[in-house]
């Protein structure tokens, strides 16, 4: 195995991304500016979709979007229980009650058939993240007939029957967070088509120069991180087929060793943003990768339902129990993949330690 580990994850950056933030520097803007118009209008064209407004980050992109769907004190957000805090806490900013639904056990998506038993009449909005960057059952969680915020910080790019994710459901939010499947440092997208929905995502996203007032945020995006955004969104695609290769590699190498590959929805495709494997013991199989220097971690720190005290997730337990994420990102080597592969079969033939 190579001498130096390789992370488990880095963001993809090259000359073209900082001349593009030197221009931005160079032309004296520096806050919110053209070049943020220009990242929104080309992040829009890129999918379709009538608007696109930039914001801070991920998190704020969720906050406004339920503040757009009206959501506050009364009403019941379902989320999913295997994902980081970010949606736990944007739908404690409005006030709302988080409802946690289980997730389907072949790709840690929320499941619909439990956010269907989840339903009640304070039910205001599902939000449904597109989880290690595979589309999520969208088809059946739009035919309940609640709105759905979907959540892509790990999709962007991702295709549900043909279509990208984002523009399937009310709203749809991004991140560019410095690992995501493009970046601006920190920063986020919401999009929609429509435009009432945009207008009161825009009203908030900034306070200064308004006739009335409310509360409102400061959560823009500057020049600088936009200038970025548009470098790296000329390369998305590049990013995606990077990503794929690199997972096809990896189903190819661990082929065989009875470790349980990740598997995409039928009819959608996914961009690997993680490559998420199922073994028998996580912890175990992640201390010896490591030990052998490959960083290899767990996708999910800790599943909502734990901080919360509730009992009753089996497929998120059984989740948390068996799943590992292999590196993958674009600038990983094709060479570095096979040789990782090789490091990890391994460890498969190694005897585990019993859970
Ligand atoms: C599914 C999901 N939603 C939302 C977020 C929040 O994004 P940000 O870190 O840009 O606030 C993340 C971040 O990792 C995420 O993975």
């Amino acid at each position: 195995m190579t001498k130096r580990p390789l992370p488990h994850s880095r963001p993809t950056l090259d000359d073209r991304d900082i001349a593009a933030v030197s221009k931005a520097l160079s032309s004296g803007q520096v806050s919110m500016g053209p070049a943020v118009a220009a990242f929104e209008d080309r992040f829009a064209r890129k999918l379709g979709v009538r608007q696109a407004a930039a914001v801070s980050s991920g998190t704020a992109a969720l906050h406004l979007s339920l503040l757009a769907l009206g959501v506050g004190k009364s009403d019941d957000v379902i989320i999913p229980t295997h994902v980081c805090t970010a949606l736990l806490n944007a739908v404690n900013y409005v006030g709302a009650r988080p409802v946690l639904a289980d997730v389907d056990y072949a790709d840690g998506n929320i499941s619909a058939a439990d956010v269907k038993k989840k339903l009640t009449r304070r039910t205001r909005a599902i939000i449904v993240p597109h989880l290690w960057g595979e589309p999520a059952d969208l088809g059946a969680l739009l035919k309940l007939g609640v709105p759905v915020v979907e959540d892509c910080a790990q999709a962007t790019g991702a295709l549900y029957k043909g279509k990208p994710v984002g523009t399937l459901g009310r709203i749809g939010v991004f991140s560019f967070y410095a690992t995501k499947m493009l970046t601006t440092g920190e920063g986020g997208m919401v999009v929609a088509n429509d435009q009432r929905l945009m207008k009161a995502v825009r009203d908030r996203l900034s306070y200064d120069h308004r006739e009335d007032w409310q509360v409102r945020f400061n959560y823009k995006l500057s020049d600088l991180q936009a200038a970025l955004g548009s470098s790296q969104l000329d390369r998305l695609d590049q990013f995606i087929e990077r990503r794929r290769n690199l997972a096809a590699i990896y189903g190819e190498g661990l082929k065989g060793t009875g470790v349980t590959l990740p598997q995409g929805r039928a009819g959608s495709a996914g961009v690997a943003y993680r490559f998420v494997i199922k073994v028998g013991n996580a912890a175990s199989f992640i201390k010896r990768a490591q030990a052998a220097g490959i960083q290899c971690e767990r996708p999910l720190f800790r599943p909502l339902h734990r901080y919360l005290g509730l009992k009753g997730f089996p497929v998120s337990e059984r989740l948390m129990q068996e799943s590992v994420s292999v590196p993958i990102y674009p600038s990983l080597k094709d060479s570095d993949a096979r040789s990782i592969s090789r490091e990890l079969r391994k460890l498969f033939d190694k005897p585990q330690a019993r859970p």
